[in-house]
């Protein structure tokens, strides 16, 4: 019985990652509620509409919004003649440069820790345009439908000036070494390029992604209102604490002086950002003095919301005959505009890929006059793996070997790059795994299988994206009592965009204070919680989980303090004790235990709480460390009309230890899925004239519906990284990486066709 009481207790957790250290006690745990499938407890009120998403809330005297984009590329503004919308029925308000409030401009993405400005540039302060479908003034009126209507009614000319707007043209221009978050693109390791000339064997082509549109269920909305020099506003947001701060920036505001919140996001995936809207609205509602809702359209989203920028890449590989490489380089060409910073970093899935004794991975730049692009699910590996995968799998091809087995036989050891070790990383083992459940051994050869008028192949790829944890999480934990009962509210500066997060820190709180799922309360997605925690780069979950252990460290302390000499637990330190089942108990003895509840009411509290921050994230500057899967794929491509159909899908998942299976598997599915359409069907039209974009609508910017998406099986190793919180790695970016490869390369088996540019639609395959 002690034994086993022993077993249950969970001790603390060390605070930082550090090598050699002791791993967090929660990796041991198997029987507790993580690993446990729970659904999501949003779920329920999302499925019945209770749930208040940021354009469903109302203020009262509350106007609705209605932007009006520009129609050039580049240039200024010459008239605006807003006569006949003021006039028209329900407006209250025409904003445009020559009266929007004055505002700083907002700080760029990265320029500080919370600065997540979309490019820089001045909102709506001089008459310039910078790009087709820069936002040029805001009605307000009293219905939607008022609003929409009257700024059709605005006249506006322009004085159009010289742009660039063709790749051609920009490439002409000029190329500058890319930089992601201020650091270079760029790898060297020996000479690749010599290397490369001297393989026995080698591949070296050119593959293109074309630029990508978000098309989150939830179009982007925020309803706001000012009271005196207090912005309120319930906004879409991954990055809540950001937003809030750089909206202060923008007004020339005390942080506490913008409380934003963002409890429910249908969808993110990069782009729930701050956007040249958020801030048209705050000013139009401080001029006007009403509260504003701001809906945008689709169209609207596609005019202002960036996406993923377009990329040419070179993927060089040179072998011996055995497969093992004896180089590898990975170049090419990304887009931005004049004013933002983010270029595709699509080499990034390839620094840790392979072992090569030679590689080069640059990304070059040219600029555009377009929108400013952005994040856009696993941004550089979505695009980067579809290049650097089919490659592999063409050199598998000219070599007559297993793709599999060839990229299991370049295996790095260590980093090849920076040369560290890995925290974790079995990609042998979800290979292994994939295969045998796919049934990869008994594949046909190419071009051989055929069912009525379709061509059927398999591919393979492998995806891969970095474990990141971004410092200034912090978590807030209450314990409160209620004569016997004791319940937690956990508070986290945290976004939930839809893909489970307040249900797997529920989780993840909950086994770590001994409590029961249903007595933890988890708090997230307003400004005015302390810490800054976003939903980027598949990091919130370690980040979220750094706080709580050290913020139950702190309560641990604290609890011990309180319980005092009277207690069974008398005598002990925090590290000597551990907690189940609502108590502390002594690690050594766990029938020396007492309640929280009970050391609560001896101090005469009815609550206690601790707020502390989570460790810096030491644990990327001692180890490499990645999420990884194996994919494969099953597709038919009709000898008719060349349409391709998925017929199955497999991901193999090597991703530390699964927190909770379902919405895991769900991550996984999601990633998968939009992997699917980056392969087959999503590509931003893009008039090379004018700079503007020509599909903004789901109707014609194509993305999976249920009848393009076949059963994909998820599994995954469960193999906890022990440097990490929870031995977990974030799942949210992985599912997209790779996926594109194995369609490419499931089309080539079927077809001996190889399309080295996305979208692989029907003309590219007859
Ligand atoms: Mo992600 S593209 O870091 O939301």
């Amino acid at each position: 019985l002690v034994q086993s009481a022993m077993e249950k207790l969970v001790p603390l957790a060390p605070d930082s990652w550090i090598p050699g250290g002791v791993p967090d006690p929660l990796i041991a745990r198997k029987h507790g509620l993580i690993g446990t499938p729970v659904s999501r407890l949003d779920g329920a009120l999302k499925v019945t509409g209770t749930a208040a998403f940021a354009a469903e809330y109302r203020f009262d005297g509350m106007v609705y919004a209605a932007l009006a984009y520009a129609t050039i590329a580049r240039g200024r503004i010459a008239a605006i003649d807003s006569t006949e919308a003021e006039a028209a029925p329900g407006v209250v308000l025409v904003m445009t440069h020559r009266n929007a409030p004055r505002m700083a401009t907002p700080p760029i993405f990265g320029s500080s820790p919370t600065g997540v400005g979309p490019a820089d540039l001045p909102v709506l302060q001089d008459d310039r345009v910078h790009w087709n479908g820069q936002p040029i003034a805001c009605v307000l009126a009293d219905t939607q439908e008022q609003a929409d209507h009257a700024v059709t009614l605005l006249r506006i000319t322009y004085d159009v000036e010289a742009s660039t707007t063709s790749l051609a043209e920009a490439k002409a221009k000029g190329i500058e070494q890319g930089l992601f978050m201020g650091h270079p693109l760029l790898n060297e390791v020996g000479d690749a390029e010599a290397a490369l000339a001297a393989a026995p064997h080698m591949v070296d082509q050119v593959y293109r992604t074309p630029r990508h549109n978000h098309n989150a269920i939830e179009p982007h909305a925020a309803t706001m209102a000012w009271i005196g020099d207090t912005l309120t506003i319930h906004d879409a947001s991954q990055m809540v604490s950001q937003q809030a701060q750089t909206l202060a920036d923008v007004f020339g505001l005390k942080t506490e002086q913008v409380r934003l919140t963002s409890p429910y996001v249908g969808g993110g995936f990069g782009s729930k950002g701050l956007w040249d809207h958020q801030i048209i609205a705050a000013a139009a509602a401080r001029l006007s003095g009403r509260p504003v809702r701001i809906a945008l359209s689709r169209e609207g989203v596609y005019r202002i919301v960036g996406g993923r920028s377009l990329t040419e890449q070179r993927v060089a590989i040179g072998a011996r005959a055995d497969g093992s490489f004896e180089a590898l380089i990975h170049t090419g060409l990304s887009v931005m505009t004049p004013h933002n910073n983010m270029p595709e970093p699509f080499i990034l899935g390839s620094q840790a890929a392979y072992a090569a004794p030679n590689i080069l991975l640059k990304v070059e730049v040219t600029r555009m006059h377009t929108l400013a692009n952005t994040f856009m699910r696993a941004p550089g590996e979505a695009v980067g793996t579809f290049a650097l995968e089919s490659a592999i799998d063409e050199l598998a091809v000219q070599l007559g070997i297993d793709p599999v087995e060839l990229r299991l036989r370049n295996e790095p050891e260590k980093d090849p790059v920076n040369g560290r070790p890995f925290s974790s990383r079995h990609i042998a083992e979800a290979w292994r795994s994939g295969a045998e459940r796919f049934g990869w051994a008994d594949r046909p050869a190419p071009g051989t299988r055929q069912d009525g008028e379709w061509r059927i192949g398999v591919g393979c790829a492998t995806g891969t994206y970095p474990y990141y944890r971004m410092p200034g999480a912090e978590a807030r934990i209450t314990l409160s009592r209620d004569g016997e009962d004791v319940r937690a509210k956990v508070e986290v500066a945290a976004a939930e965009m839809g893909m489970g997060t307040a249900t797997t820190t529920a989780i993840v709180a909950a086994e770590r204070l001994g409590l029961a799922i249903e007595q933890v309360e988890v708090v997230y997605g307003d400004s005015a919680i302390p810490g800054a925690i976003m939903a980027g780069g598949s990091q919130q979950t370690a980040a979220i989980g750094a706080a709580v252990i050290a913020a139950h460290g702190e309560l641990v302390g604290a609890l011990l303090k309180l319980a005092g000499n009277d207690s069974p637990l008398a005598g002990l330190s925090p590290s000597e004790v551990g907690c189940d089942d609502g108590s502390l108990a002594a690690l050594a003895d766990p029938t020396r235990r007492e309640r929280y509840a009970s050391i609560l009411a001896r101090a005469q509290r009815d609550s206690l709480s601790v707020t502390k921050a989570g460790s810096m994230p030491l644990e990327t500057m001692h180890w490499s460390m990645h999420s990884h899967s194996a994919l494969f794929c099953e597709v038919g491509v009709n000898i008719v009309t060349g349409e391709t159909r998925i017929r199955r899908f497999l991901g193999s998942f090597d991703c530390g230890r699964i927190l909770n299976p379902k919405t895991a598997a769900s991550q996984f599915r999601g990633g998968i899925i939009m992997g699917l359409g980056m392969a087959l069907m999503e590509e931003t039209q893009f008039d090379e004239r004018n700079g503007r974009i020509m599909n903004p609508s789901l109707s014609e910017y194509h993305v999976p519906v249920h009848l393009d998406v076949p059963e994909i099986d998820v599994i995954w190793t469960d193999i906890p990284d022990p440097h990490t919180p929870m031995g977990a790695h974030g799942v949210g970016e992985i599912g997209i990486t790779g996926v594109a490869a194995a369609v490419a390369n499931a089309i080539y088996n079927a077809t001996g066709k190889r399309v080295r540019e996305l979208p692989i639609t029907l003309d590219k395959l007859l």
